[in-house]
């Protein structure tokens, strides 16, 4: 899927225009926020060429989900409506149940604090085009790791490499411990702590995370850990020299804006991946190529 997605980035950049979903049509529902998910599916969806994208950008509130309607039932109305549908929602396991009940493919856009599979493809395309190799790689995953959904799919997906992993969190905001014992039953270095600094020493990669705001009970949790790792231009400077520095973005205050033009800042070009990688995707579930 990196190579197809490598291939499309190239066929993009050489002028051509691509022929490849006529008559498909996409179906993006999303009940939590996203601005870069969707609109990357829906780029990735038009550049494909001739497919179509239906929408609902506010499911939560403009869906019949608002009325007690059940995901089975929306599964069975938007595979009459779509070829492919995806879906982000807050519930952890709602894309299965989706993809149980609906007979086209379901792709998984960020199911609650459970996974975010598209997100990690593009972070391993965006890891392997600034590194130019998986193999071999330290990777620090900072920030909130229990409740954010990239760093659970890209921990995971990272394990078919040989990588070191340094987790870097607060105690109470740690990688869930059975995906821990996963990784490392699959033979995956994995290092846990909450001294950033230490682990950007060693760091060929660094992927910081905003702490997950909407995942806390009250706006006193969130605030205990607001800004507790700030990853500034001097933080890099004192880090493993070439440090990769990445971010699935939205940021709040985790990454100061002086990072943005240091070699190092990896984050806009990652963004731009996803519609080369989501292509790749919905090209090989829809069997455009
Ligand atoms: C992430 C998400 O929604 O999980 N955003 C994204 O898809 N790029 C990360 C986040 O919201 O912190």
């Amino acid at each position: 899927m990196l190579a197809q997605a490598a291939e499309f980035e190239q066929r993009l950049a050489s002028g051509e225009v691509l022929r490849l979903c006529d008559g498909r049509i996409l179906a993006t529902v999303f009940y939590e926020p996203s601005t870069r998910t969707r609109l990357s599916f829906e780029s990735a969806m038009h550049r494909l060429g001739g497919g179509r994208v239906i929408s609902v950008a506010e499911a939560k509130t403009s869906s019949s989900a608002a009325k007690g309607e059940t995901i089975e039932d929306s599964a069975r109305m938007l595979a009459g409506y779509a070829d492919v549908i995806v879906q982000r929602h807050p519930a952890v396991g709602s894309a299965r149940a989706l993809a149980d009940a609906a007979d086209v493919p379901v792709i998984n856009a960020g199911d609650g604090t459970g996974e975010h599979p598209t997100q990690a493809l593009l972070d391993l395309y965006t890891i392997e085009r600034e590194r130019g190799a998986l193999d071999g790689l330290t990777v620090a995953m900072v920030g909130d790791l229990k409740n954010g959904r990239t760093v659970h799919s890209l921990a995971r997906a990272l394990a078919h490499w040989q990588v070191t992993l340094d987790f870097v969190s607060p105690p109470e905001l740690s990688m869930p411990p059975a995906l821990v014992a996963e990784l490392r039953s699959r033979g995956t270095v994995v290092r846990e702590t909450s001294n950033m600094d230490e682990a950007l020493q060693r760091a060929d990669v660094a992927y910081i995370t905003r702490i997950q705001q909407e995942r806390f009970i009250t706006p006193d949790e969130y605030l205990k850990y607001k800004g507790v790792y700030v990853i500034t231009a001097d933080v890099v400077r004192r880090a493993k020299p070439g440090v990769s520095v990445l971010h699935p973005l939205p940021r709040v205050d985790e990454i100061a804006t002086d990072v943005d033009n240091l070699p190092n800042a990896a984050y806009f070009r990652q963004a731009r991946n996803g519609v080369y990688v989501r292509m790749a995707l919905l090209a090989m579930v829809l069997g455009a190529i």
